[in-house]
């Protein structure tokens, strides 16, 4: 794939050298279609959606629309109104917490692997006493223990949510998630799954996999920022409580009745960010457009070269699997002796070679396994083997240094 000439960020230099991004685990870069169909918004037809009788408004209405449906047909939905708009996977994963209707004794189980976004509703949710939550160890290696998660989902019957990611942001794994709905609905139990990380990187689809809540966030597939997604079984969302509420969301009130639209307006109050709605329906066609097997392909692809190379280093812990192939666009290290910061660093101020450096947002699994950093570089379709050996050749360069 040769996609770099359509990403404007990577078509231009910084002190007079050019730019490898490998922070797209964290954020993707934009494509010029998404710009651009969000400039058309600004600059031709800049209306409210849904409310106003005008033609700004109608083609906004319209817009969005398509966005929904491009949208839906992208993850396989039934029905566009299962797409709801949100903030990101963050604000998606909230609305389940907060409006799912638990009781106390009802247990929301999640992973040892989990964003903050998807283990601190849960946190919060149990010291108030709304429901409890329970985790599930991991295998040494990182990899799901499906036995142990059987086991756990037949014998502890007040399970009522899983809440687990489907491809972790520390290790690039992918969680066996057909297998693990199958168990999970056996044993009458719904799954929100986390799809932050594979809904850039792998196809999925909602009904195939019988995906019951699937979270994700438009800035991480090219789509623009402060846009994001819950997909929902029709039922399901009409069985949870309104989350945030206002302007559109309702058919009618008066003060002591509140009648609320049909999904999917019962959950997007207010004006909506329709620049970004509908530039990522954009993003959505310019994926498809490749094709999500070619890109999942290219990455393992990739990030086999990437390993290849980090193995002639010593003393370096790759986190995860050691085969990089379970470990999709995402090689998270940690170098022996060596702060990951000041790498991360070096190679941002001598080199311009981007990559992430910390915990993640997954500070319960660093301080569990009293790991205190890490380096991660996470690849995309516009990262080719240049980007790989220049990281490479930039870590070994700090590592050398260090060592005089
Ligand atoms: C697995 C996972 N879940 C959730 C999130 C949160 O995404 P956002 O910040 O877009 O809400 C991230 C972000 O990195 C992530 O990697």
């Amino acid at each position: 794939m040769n996609l770099k000439k359509d990403f404007p960020c990577l078509n231009q230099e910084i002190d007079g050298m050019p730019v490898v991004y490998l922070d797209s685990a964290c954020m993707s870069l934009k494509p010029q279609c998404v710009i651009d169909k969000m400039v058309e918004y600004y600059t031709q037809y800049s209306g409210c959606g849904g409310r106003s009788a005008h033609k700004f408004s109608s083609r906004t209405t319209e817009e969005v629309a398509k966005a929904r449906e491009n949208i839906s047909a992208f993850i396989g939905a039934k029905n566009p109104n299962q797409v709801i708009f949100t903030k990101n996977t963050t604000e998606s994963i909230n609305l389940v917490a907060k409006s799912f209707k638990f009781k106390p004794e009802d247990i929301v189980l999640t992973t040892d692997k989990e964003h903050n976004s998807n283990l601190i509703p849960w946190i919060l949710m149990s010291k108030n006493k709304i429901a409890g939550y329970k985790k599930i160890e991991s295998k040494t290696d990182g990899t799901f223990d499906i036995e142990k998660f059987k086991e756990l989902m037949e014998n502890e019957k007040n399970i009522k949510l899983v809440a687990l990611n489907h491809v972790s942001n520390i290790d690039g794994y992918k969680n066996p998630v057909d297998d693990i709905i199958q168990i999970a609905h056996d044993n009458n139990a719904v799954v929100l799954l986390d799809g932050a990380q594979s809904i850039p990187h792998t196809k999925v689809d909602v009904e195939k996999s019988d995906i019951d809540f699937l979270a994700f966030s438009g800035h991480k597939m090219c789509g623009p920022t402060g846009t994001g997604v819950l997909y929902g079984k029709e039922e399901l969302l009409n069985e949870l409580n309104p989350f945030i509420v206002g302007g559109d969301t309702v058919e009618t009130v008066d003060d002591d009745e509140i009648t609320f639209l049909e999904i999917p307006e019962k959950f997007e109050a207010g004006l909506q960010d329709y620049a970004g709605i509908i530039g990522l329906g954009e993003a959505a066609n310019y994926l498809s457009n490749i094709g999500m097997e070619k890109i999942e392909k290219y990455l393992n692809d990739l990030n086999l070269h990437l390993d290849e190379k980090i193995k002639q280093l010593e003393n370096i812990k790759i986190i995860g699997p050691n085969d990089p192939k379970k470990r999709s666009g995402i090689t998270n290290i940690v170098v022996e002796d060596i702060n990951s910061h000041e790498i991360a660093v070096y190679l941002d101020e001598v080199k311009n070679i981007m990559v992430r450096d910390g915990a993640h947002c997954m500070h319960s699994w660093y301080n569990k396994t009293k790991t205190k950093a890490s380096l991660r570089a996470s690849l995309y379709l516009y990262n080719d083997k240049t980007d790989i050996d220049a990281y490479f050749d930039g870590l070994k360069e700090y590592i050398d240094l260090i060592k005089i």
